[in-house]
């Protein structure tokens, strides 16, 4: 696990103080659902529908899809990766039980961790400790993997990492199945701290080989594509969280084209998947028109 990195440290002292959302412009912002906190609160209590968005909140979900991929080495061909993002674990207290109950009996190789796991600041600490040690010892498969997303203060990433998650903050791992070999890379936060280095995490890695890249917001998609990476893991956006009916987003929590908010997309050559996330965000515990997930993703080689 990399060092903390010199922007992630200098905001992290700084946003109890004053949250900086870098490269924010003003419409940008607007796409964010903590900018309508307490108004979306407000709407909520007058139409009596903050039962509904709390019970849709609760209502985690386990999603099957299947990934086909080109040049996926054959020996990964039905490898299965659990993605679990944006826990936002202090957020809610039935999140972890929640999360055993759909794994419980679920098979899986690889486990991938979006980040977000912090929702609160450092006062709530101990609580996301507890929370994710909880789920973490319930993940049992081949090789656990997780990078730190916005929420996130690096002390919870050094704590998954002494209990058995590799973090991957700019840095990346090989993979190994049956004699053949996939990388897998992690970034640190391109959202709020600015302190992803995809230079950093992918040096040393063969051109040719098979990449996937694991970063919490899904906007660094042009880049990924340009370091030639063949899957992205992103989470970030909750699909929306608060959506139209169709699980239309109003907002997108960061300025990205529409069809990689949620779900499987690609983008030229580059393969995608945008988790909903189990958790909430923006202090605002309800859901509509877009249930949290956990994903189980199954990669295929594509003939
Ligand atoms: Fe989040």
């Amino acid at each position: 696990m990399n060092k903390i990195h010199p922007n992630r440290l200098y905001l992290e002292e700084y946003r109890t103080k004053k949250h900086k959302y870098a490269k924010d412009g003003f419409f940008t912002s607007l796409t964010r659902i903590h900018k309508w906190s307490a108004i979306i609160h407000f709407i909520l209590k007058i139409t009596g529908l903050a039962d509904k968005g709390l019970a849709n909140a609760q209502n985690l979900q386990l999603t099957r899809t299947t990934v086909e991929l080109e040049n996926l080495p054959e020996n990964f061909d039905n490898c299965r990766i659990l993605f679990i993002s944006d826990f936002h674990i202090e957020g809610l207290e039935s999140i972890p039980d929640n999360i055993i109950r759909l794994i419980e009996n679920l098979e899986y190789d690889y486990c991938m961790l979006g980040g977000d796991y912090n929702h609160y600041n450092m006062m709530h600490m101990p609580t996301a400790k507890q929370r994710m040690k909880k789920i973490v010892e319930h993940l049992k498969c081949n090789g656990i993997y997780g990078i730190l997303g916005n929420h996130d203060y690096y002390e919870i990433g050094v704590f998954l990492q002494s209990i058995g998650v590799t973090m991957l903050i700019n840095e990346h791992i090989t993979i190994e199945r049956n004699g053949q070999t996939i990388y897998l890379a992690g970034l640190d936060d391109c959202y709020i701290f600015d302190s992803a280095d995809i230079g950093r995490a992918t040096k040393h890695i063969p051109s040719d080989a098979f990449k996937i890249l694991l970063c919490h917001s899904p906007q660094i998609y042009k880049q990924a594509l340009k370091y030639g990476f063949n899957l992205q893991l992103s989470g970030h956006t909750h699909a929306g969280q608060i959506c139209l009916p169709g699980g239309i987003a109003i907002f997108k929590g960061v300025n990205i084209p529409r069809k990689i908010v949620k779900g499987l997309w690609n983008y030229k050559n580059l393969t995608g998947y945008t988790s909903s996330g189990v958790g909430s965000s923006g202090n605002v515990t309800a859901r509509f028109f877009c249930l949290p997930e956990i994903a189980l993703l199954t990669l295929k080689t594509k003939k």
